[in-house]
């Protein structure tokens, strides 16, 4: 095999082997951590926001010992509603939507940080272990009113 050969098949096998790994972790992805496209189940008509479950009753539910579920629809330029009220220690899921704009939610000290999309169910799950006012911010540019949208996670 001549030099220039042996050059080529060491640029064209990487090229080849590069993307059947990454098809090779996206598989891995799916079936082991159940990573994948967003899917019909969420997905919701953000027209008919307020009257889908569970945006029809935005606010925090207990779903057990510890663990609440909070749902949030913001819209310009809002959270809805503008306070989460949890005790110390709680673990919070984060369900959230918009009903018009994109929007961003953000809640600092977290890792919260997810995009609220018309017509996308956002779900991010938070531990409040240290009592106190988290600030929950728009991080999305979302016209005239962007600065304002803004709330407040407190830990009791
Ligand atoms: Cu909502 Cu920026």
């Amino acid at each position: 095999m001549s030099r220039e050969q042996t050059l080529e098949l060491s640029w064209i096998i990487p090229s080849a082997l590069i993307p059947i790994a990454l098809l090779g972790l996206l598989l891995y992805a799916y079936v082991t951590h159940g990573i994948h496209v967003p899917g019909q189940e969420g997905m919701i008509d953000p027209r008919a926001i307020s009257q889908i479950a569970p945006f029809n009753a935005p606010g925090v539910v207990q779903t057990g010992p510890g663990t609440y579920q909070a749902t949030i629809v913001g819209k310009m330029w809002t959270f809805e509603p503008k306070e989460i009220r949890v005790k110390a220690g709680a673990e919070v899921t984060f369900v959230a939507s918009s009903a018009d704009v994109i929007h961003g939610m953000r809640i600092q000290g977290t890792n919260v940080n997810i995009m609220l999309l018309p017509g996308q169910i956002s779900r991010k799950t938070a531990r409040f272990v240290k009592p106190g006012e988290y600030l929950l911010i728009c991080h999305e540019y979302c016209g005239i009113g962007h600065h304002l949208m803004s709330g407040k996670v407190i830990v009791e």
